[in-house]
Formats: C-alpha cells, sequence, structure tokens
C-alpha cells in the first residue's frame, strides 16, 4: 500500500468515526474537511507522484473520501437543525387549546326538520328566486289586480316606479314555478326566504323563512290535506299535538283555512302563551283555487290539489319559545349557542 493510501485510508475511518454532537464540533469538522484549507488538499498535490498506473484509482479514492466528508457533513446538520425546529415550536407539556365549536341556526335545524318530515311522506324539495316578477308572485296566484298585498306598503319593488319586479313575499311563487315546469302528480314542499315591507319589531320582520307545499293529484280531497297536516303536527310537535282548522281566505286557495296545533306549553288547558286559548296558529292552507291551476295549463277536470305555507320563524318560536323575531338575525353568540345541543 502506498503512503498516500494509508493516509487516505486513516482520514476515512476518521469521518466515519468521529462524533459531532454540537454546532461547534461540527464546524470544525467542515474546516478541517470541506473549508477552503481543506486538509484533502495536500492529497491532491501528492498525487503527483503517484506511478502513473495507480493515479486513476489514487485519485478515486480522495475522491470518494471528500464524498463521504461532505455527506455527513449534510447529514448531521440536517438532523441538527430539524430538532431544533422541532424544540421551539412543540411543547408537548402545554395544554391544549379547546377547539370552539359553533351550532346550527334554530332557522336551520327547524327547516332541515320540516323537510324530514316530508321527505318521509314523499315530498320532494323545490326552490325559486328571491326576486320574483308580478306572474309568479301574484298574478298567477289569482291576486285579483287591486288586491292589498301588491300595495307599496307591503312589497319591497325592485325599481322605484315599477311594479313588475319585486322581492317575493312569499314562497307560494314557487308553487307556480313548480306546475309550470312539471306535470302531475305533484308533491313538493319550497322552502325559503321572502321579504315583506315591515316595521321591525318582535313580532314582524322585513325578512323571514317560509315552507311552501303543495300536492296536486287526481281525487284530492280536503280530508287528503287535513290528515297531512296532522300527521305534521305531531311529526314536530309529539304525538299528542291536535289541530283545528278555521275558515280563511287566501286568493290561491278555495276553500281556504287556518290551521292552529294545541298549545305546545300546556297540551290546550290554556296559558299565558296561548292567551289562555289552548291554540296557537301554525299556518295557512286549502285547495288549490281552479284558476291557479288554470293559470299553469292544469286540467282542471282531472286534477285537484292543496297547498299550505308556514313561517319557519313561527315553528321555531313554538319550539323553542323565542318570543322576540329579531334575535333570529342579530347574530348574538348568547342566542345561537342555546342550540350546540339541538339536532
Ligand atoms: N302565502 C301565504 C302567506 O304568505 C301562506 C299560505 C297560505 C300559503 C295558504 C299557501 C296557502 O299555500 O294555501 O301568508
Amino acid at each position: 500500500m502506498l503512503d498516500i493510501e494509508k493516509k487516505i485510508n486513516d482520514l476515512l475511518s476518521e469521518v466515519e468515526t468521529t462524533s459531532l454532537n454540537d454546532e461547534k464540533e461540527l464546524e470544525s469538522f467542515r474546516i478541517r474537511f470541506l473549508g477552503s484549507k481543506n486538509i484533502l488538499k495536500p492529497l491532491f498535490g501528492e498525487l503527483k507522484s503517484v506511478p502513473n498506473e495507480q493515479k486513476k484509482e489514487v485519485g478515486q479514492q480522495i475522491n470518494s473520501l471528500k464524498q463521504a466528508a461532505q455527506q455527513k457533513f449534510d447529514g448531521i446538520k440536517e438532523s441538527m437543525e430539524s430538532s431544533s425546529v422541532d424544540k421551539e415550536r412543540i411543547d408537548f407539556t402545554r395544554p391544549g387549546e379547546p377547539v370552539k365549536l359553533g351550532a346550527r341556526h334554530p332557522i336551520s335545524i327547524v327547516r332541515s326538520e320540516i323537510i324530514s318530515i316530508f321527505e318521509r311522506i314523499g315530498y320532494g324539495v323545490s326552490e325559486g328566486p328571491e326576486i320574483e316578477d308580478d306572474w309568479h308572485n301574484f298574478s298567477a296566484l289569482n291576486f285579483p289586480p287591486e288586491h292589498p298585498a301588491r300595495d307599496m306598503q307591503d312589497t319591497f319593488f325592485v325599481e322605484k316606479d315599477e311594479r313588475e319586479m319585486a322581492l317575493r313575499t312569499h314562497t307560494s311563487s314557487v308553487q307556480v314555478r313548480v306546475m309550470e315546469n312539471n306535470k302531475p302528480p305533484i308533491r313538493t314542499i319550497s322552502p325559503g326566504r321572502v321579504y315583506r315591507n315591515e316595521a321591525i319589531s318582535s313580532r314582524a320582520h322585513c325578512f323571514f323563512h317560509q315552507v311552501e307545499g303543495l300536492f296536486i293529484d287526481k281525487d284530492v280531497s280536503f280530508a287528503d290535506l287535513k290528515q297531512t297536516l296532522l300527521y305534521f303536527a305531531q311529526e314536530m310537535f309529539g304525538k299528542k299535538a291536535k289541530i283545528r282548522l278555521r275558515p280563511s281566505y287566501f286568493p290561491f286557495t278555495e276553500p281556504s283555512a287556518e290551521v292552529d296545533v294545541s298549545c305546545t306549553i300546556c297540551n290546550g288547558e290554556g296559558c299565558n302563551v296561548c292567551k289562555y286559548t289552548g291554540w296557537l296558529e301554525i299556518l295557512g292552507c286549502g285547495m288549490v283555487d281552479p284558476n291557479v291551476l288554470k293559470a299553469s295549463n292544469i286540467d282542471t277536470d282531472v286534477y285537484s290539489g292543496f297547498a299550505f305555507g308556514m313561517g319557519i320563524e313561527r315553528i321555531a318560536q313554538l319550539k323553542y319559545r323565542v318570543n322576540d323575531l329579531r334575535l333570529y338575525s342579530e347574530n348574538d353568540v348568547r342566542f345561537l349557542e342555546q342550540f350546540k345541543s339541538a339536532l
């Protein structure tokens, strides 16, 4: 073995065996093996005096020594850096920060519940635009031209002196769209936001939410309507719930009725929530007026149907005893947090 080869071997075993425990030791290793005056440089000088036939081999040995030193340096440097980053960023003894969970909004909770109650008896869900034309919001629903609901006082029109487009005042507009685009039998509910030009108070708001229901088929009777609403009331408020229908008027239904549910608080005994009547109003309904069916080209000799409409806020109020409508849109976390445990 040549002298130079022995030196290379010694240095190689030094590279392999030295332990580098901190940055200082790593730095002196770098200077010794990789710095500008490193210990390998004189070896290249000595290479000149190696016999020609061995030059190539010895040259390769010096190169692998250099590579081994570089690799050792890189490896140790990387592991030192990553462990120092870990030390800075992760303190495993630190107590965890609790994740703040949100809650679903009561309107969303009640809307999903209404949808799932009707889905169980075969109703689909349909939606329509919130900015609606006169035809779908009023005319096709048999509102006479002079009907007060079209008045400026109730309706937000989009243009100042123009009454063609408005924010829909009810989700009954979606009925019309569904009838225009589908052939009976039709069984659908349409949840959505509606707007009325009302002063905001605990009992009225300029926007709120409704769910519209529509059922059209051959031989649909008022008894079907009544049974559907009883099913709904008992699913929503409990098996003991009773309903009662009072005659009423809506342009789009004939006959029309308003529906009360037995008071959810006193079960009909009489209390201050039901004003000692035992009943709470929950929705409007009726048999779809033939004029409405005709406006959407449905053959009134073959088909009949019923419709109903309810306010989601009203149902939520009865379920959760919320007696101020403004709470639903104020985003007060103290109010919203109370619904964490609900569905
Ligand atoms: N659209 C009515 C309202 O906003 C509610 C309503 C009543 C809808 C009777 C209906 C119905 O479909 O048959 O007050």
